[in-house]
């Protein structure tokens, strides 16, 4: 099937991300979210993100324009009418999934891909939702989306292989490169990062070291380039709890029981980068 057209509902980190590799490849992109000030925020940082490549001179001030025009900001689903693939990157909560995906089920036409950024929840169950389960598909992009070059695919148990081929050509087209794997809660990337998070903040809780000293151990000690603390500040506490929810939920394993100084800083706002402060101060 031949995309030209993307819809990107969630215009946050992962969603503006989406939608700025996405206009790069070429694609008119619709990102969507609920208030025009959201929208405007994603394009401001598509536009900081971009300076960038214009500063290194990996793309002129024209491609920038370029790219910019291809994105139109809007806050309805109106135009998922006119898309030949979503791809869904709002917060972790299935009811919300479950009530986008089934409005983009009704609005959006026959042949078009639906496809979820989740960090976690299950793609069988989102697909469960629409009338169209075969044309579901996970489509999980990393954090930060311009730099990382993954995309785990995560098949349904009915998406059409036709579907995962046609996502895995759009993110080679992003410059991204896709790896399948099946639909087990955190797929494969979280089930072993948010182990790795989760200890860390552990050893945090009980004095092992400091936050500086874990990271700088994983750092220097295991090649990483950042350590699993400050990975946690960039993710967002909140998407880690909430993954280690899943998983704690999903296997039934104590293993993935969320340290409770992890769920005294979500309960805190501490949520890291985004609000400022998190197992950092960011200022
Ligand atoms: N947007 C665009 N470009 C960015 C960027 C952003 N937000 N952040 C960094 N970059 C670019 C820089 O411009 C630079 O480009 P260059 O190599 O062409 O000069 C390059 O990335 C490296 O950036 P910096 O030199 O500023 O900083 P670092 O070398 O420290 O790299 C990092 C920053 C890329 C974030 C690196 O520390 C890293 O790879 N960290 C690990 C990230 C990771 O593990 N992500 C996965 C998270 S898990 C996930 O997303 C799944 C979800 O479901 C939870």
């Amino acid at each position: 099937m031949n995309i030209k057209t993307i819809m990107v509902i969630g215009a946050g980190q992962m969603g503006n991300g989406i939608a700025q590799v996405a206009a790069q490849a070429g694609y008119t992109v619709y990102m969507n979210d609920i208030a025009q000030e959201i929208v405007d925020k994603g394009v401001e940082t598509i536009s900081g993100s971009l300076d960038r490549l214009v500063k290194k001179e990996k793309i002129t001030a024209a491609d920038k324009e370029s790219i910019l025009g291809r994105i139109t900001p809007v806050t309805t689903y109106d135009e998922a009418a006119n898309c030949d693939l979503a791809v869904e990157a709002v917060v972790e909560k299935m009811e919300i999934k479950a009530k986008i995906f089934g409005e983009l089920d009704r609005i959006a036409p026959p042949h078009a891909i639906l496809a979820s950024n989740t960090s976690s929840l299950p793609i069988t169950g989102i697909a469960a939702c629409t009338k169209r389960p075969e044309k579901v598909i996970g489509m999980h992009f990393m954090n930060p989306v311009p730099v990382m070059k993954l995309v785990e695919v995560i098949n349904g148990l009915a998406t059409d292989p036709d579907v995962t081929k046609t996502v895995r050509e759009a993110a080679e087209s992003m410059g991204k490169v896709p790896v399948e794997c099946r639909d087990v809660p955190g797929f494969v990337s979280n089930r072993v990062l948010m182990v790795m998070l989760n200890e860390a903040l552990w050893e945090l809780y009980e004095g092992v070291a400091t936050a500086e000293g874990i990271d700088q151990i994983m750092k220097l000690g295991m090649n990483h380039p950042m350590g699993p603390l400050a990975l946690a500040d960039l993710i967002g506490l909140d998407t880690v709890l909430s993954i280690l929810e899943v998983l704690q939920d999903g296997y039934g394993d104590p293993k993935y029981r969320p340290c409770p100084l992890l769920k005294s800083y979500v309960s805190a706002g501490w949520l890291g980068r985004k609000t400022g402060r998190g197992i950092y101060l960011y200022s």
